[in-house]
Parts: structure tokens; sequence; C-alpha cells
């Protein structure tokens, strides 16, 4: 990796910056798909992690957080040590993997999830990436799970695009909020089914570091 992606989690020190307003929408749909989930374990399958915010806000003090099981997927060892310990800190049982979350070798073995969330990937991987992502989606969640993802609405927007891509995929639009074109946009969906006829791809993606 060549890019500093410690450093790029310091805006989520200012409750104002566009990170920290994007991480209260993320972290709402997560918690909203945990409120929602039927009692029993929710398997979770978070790729590109970093620190899991997400995960460990919606978590924390939640009474469902022991049922959070399955893994978050982090590149840097350091962003992946820290995810470990604030997703035990928040009581979760989701197990971090220090793994190129683009390869389905690493993740494979959890799915199909209740839950994936794909937070800070759409940004950095190419459009034909993104719909290969959104393809494997009934093969990586299981009908009636849910996926979270985001994507900036900077230059020529495609969340449109990704959107109509999550439809196509079988799933239905719970919501997509953003503040405005330029800014951030964050989806969520069901997937209502069927499952997947075809494998997941070995290589889902490639992350375009820059
Ligand atoms: C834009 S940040 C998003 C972090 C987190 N999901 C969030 O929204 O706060 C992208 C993250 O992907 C990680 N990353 C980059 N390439 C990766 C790869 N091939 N596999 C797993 N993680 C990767 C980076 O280290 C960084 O933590």
């Amino acid at each position: 990796m060549s890019r500093d992606w410690a450093a790029w989690h310091r805006d989520y020190a200012d409750p104002g910056s566009d990170l920290s307003q994007r991480l209260v929408v993320v972290t709402d749909a997560v918690r909203a798909v945990i409120d929602g989930s039927p009692a029993g374990p929710i398997r979770v399958l978070s790729l590109c992690c970093g620190e899991a915010r997400d995960l460990t806000a919606a978590a924390t003090g939640h009474a469902r957080a022991g049922d959070l099981t399955g893994c978050a997927v982090e590149l840097s060892g350091g962003l992946a040590a820290i995810a470990a310990t604030n997703l035990a800190d928040a009581g979760t049982g989701i197990e971090v993997r220090c793994a190129d979350a683009g390869r389905s070798v690493h993740w494979l073995d959890v799915t199909p999830v209740d839950l994936l969330i794909l937070a800070g990937i759409f940004g950095n991987i190419t459009d034909d990436d993104i719909s290969r992502v959104v393809r494997s989606v009934p093969a990586l969640v299981r009908p009636g799970g849910h996926v979270v993802w985001t994507r900036h609405r900077r230059g020529d927007d495609i969340t449109p695009r990704v959107r109509q891509w999550f439809a196509d995929a079988g799933c239905t639009e719970i919501a997509f909020h953003s503040p405005g074109a330029g800014k951030y946009g964050v989806g969520a969906h069901r997937f209502d089914g069927p499952g997947a006829t075809t494998p997941v791809p070995e290589v889902v993606f490639r992350f375009t570091d820059p």
C-alpha cells in the first residue's frame, strides 16, 4: 500500500468532517440491520474495514452486540489491530483478518452473510470492479440479508448506476443518503434472492491505491 490509510482515518477526529458525517449515516444503517435481525447470530462481512468504526459504533452498547459474528478484512496490519481491539471492546465476536479483501479466498468461508459492509471501497476500485462486486452479492449475502455501501459523488457521479446494478442483482433499495452532489453517498440494500447460481470470483476487486 502506498497511501497512508492511518492518516486518512484522522478526519474522523473532526465531528464536522464529511467522513464523520458519513460515519453517522453508515452506523445508523448498520444499526438498523442489527435492530431488524431475528434472534440468533448475525453474520457480518466487512471488506476494507479500516478501524471498523462503523461496526464498532453500531455495536457499542447494543443488546445484540454479542450476536455479531463473521469477519472484517483489512490489509494494513496496524489498522487491522485497531479494528480487532475496537470490535472486541464493543462485545462482538467478529474476527479481523489482515489480508487482501479483494481475494475471496480470505473470507469466502463466512458467506453468505446477513450483513455485507462495503465502506470506502467503491471510490478506490474501477467501475468494472464495482459492477463485479455488486453482481457477486447473490453469492455473498443470504436472501433477506443487507448490504451497506458508500461511494463519493465527485466528478462523474456513478451512484445512479451503482444503485441500478444493485437492482439488477435482485436487491431492493432501503435507503440512499447523500448531502448532495460532490459529497458522499451511502446506500443500504436488501438482497431479496434467489441465491447465486455462479461462484464468487477468486478476485472480486483490485484496490487501486493511489
Ligand atoms: C477509504 S478507507 C475505508 C476504511 C473503512 N471502511 C471506513 O470507511 O472507515 C480504505 C481502507 O481499505 C484498506 N485497504 C486498501 N487496500 C486493501 C485491500 N486490498 N484489502 C483490504 N483492505 C485494503 C485501507 O488500508 C483502508 O483502511
